[in-house]
């Protein structure tokens, strides 16, 4: 059996392929992406297999999440590498729409997600630093769910935030649709898979495992001693530092489920907060490559 993805790429055609997996009783797996797929994508392929009757994978450079100085044009695009890389993992469906079918008179109101739908979630760290991103990644995955209709969705840990706006996203607006977060797949020397990695120089791409490095030391060191959220930080600041990654948008040590930084309790608190489980976010340039990357502190047992 030959495993090449069927490719949509209008509408109609997609409708259609909905209405027939629903005639026939099938779930559908969704993994949105934007293409220049790679083995973090391919996972939430993989997985989106194990759990569902079918596997609905789209790709589309949303541009209404880049804004105006990112590299919506330079980003990476790749359609028929994207479908022989998927034919490796899984038997799949493709939909690869075109930006007027998204977004037909540029901005359609009636699903687009308004700025104050969003909560806190999606206000502080990606949402400070990229103002306007979060509005255009709720309402295409908003689109997207509304025209797919998927029993289960699968996006990447490696954005934890943006996992958690669209967690939120999906209790308010009902879709009821499960949201399962995937590992971070990580290259051998532990940067995250990424497609904007393509950037990097060598010299870059070698300064850029720092960034894990510096999680990896300050969750290790948080498991084994009383540390708090500051001192968690200026461990990851410092590995940054030696690698002369200089532009720093932020490193955080937060709360997993509302994202509020630890920092603000007292020092006591704190290790408290950290001991019940937390996430460290990065968030820095290397070069003119912006990149991210978290940790998770599981709960310390006393
Ligand atoms: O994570 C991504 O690739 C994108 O933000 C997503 C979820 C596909 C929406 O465009």
């Amino acid at each position: 059996m030959s495993n090449s993805p069927e490719l949509i790429t209008d509408l109609t055609q997609l409708a259609q392929w909905v209405q027939a997996q629903s005639d026939d009783g099938l779930s559908v797996g969704l993994v949105p992406t934007m293409g220049a797929l790679h083995a973090g994508h391919l996972s939430l392929v993989k997985s989106a297999a194990q759990q569902s009757d079918v596997v609905l994978v789209t790709i589309f450079v949303n541009p209404t999440q880049f804004a105006a100085d990112e590299d919506l044009q330079q980003y990476p695009r790749d359609l028929e590498g994207d479908l022989q890389r998927l034919q490796s993992v899984a038997k799949v469906t493709v939909f690869a729409p075109t930006v007027t079918d998204i977004y037909p008179s540029g901005k359609s109101p009636a699903t687009n997600i308004e700025s104050n739908e969003l909560d806190d979630v999606a206000t502080r760290w990606e949402g400070e630093q990229r103002p306007g991103h979060f509005l255009g990644v709720t309402t295409i995955v908003h689109k997207l769910f509304t025209l797919t209709k998927p029993q289960i969705a699968f996006f990447g840990r490696k954005d934890y935030q943006q996992l958690r706006v669209i967690e939120q996203l999906n209790e308010e607006h009902r879709h009821n649709i499960k949201i399962v977060g995937c590992p971070i797949v990580r290259e051998e020397d532990g940067l995250a898979m990424s497609s904007r990695n393509a950037y990097l120089t060598a010299a870059q791409r070698t300064q850029a495992t720092a960034i894990y490095k510096g999680l990896q030391t300050a969750c290790s060191m948080a498991n084994n001693m009383e540390m708090a959220a500051t001192e968690l930080q200026e461990v990851v600041q410092k590995q940054l530092g030696n690698a002369e990654i200089n532009r720093i948008d932020y490193v955080a040590v937060v709360h997993p489920k509302s994202l509020e930084p630890l920092v603000l309790l007292d020092r006591t608190e704190q290790i408290k907060q950290i001991k019940l489980g937390a996430i460290i976010l990065v968030a820095v340039f290397v070069g003119n490559t912006r990149l991210i990357d978290n940790i998770y502190i599981p709960p310390i047992n006393p």
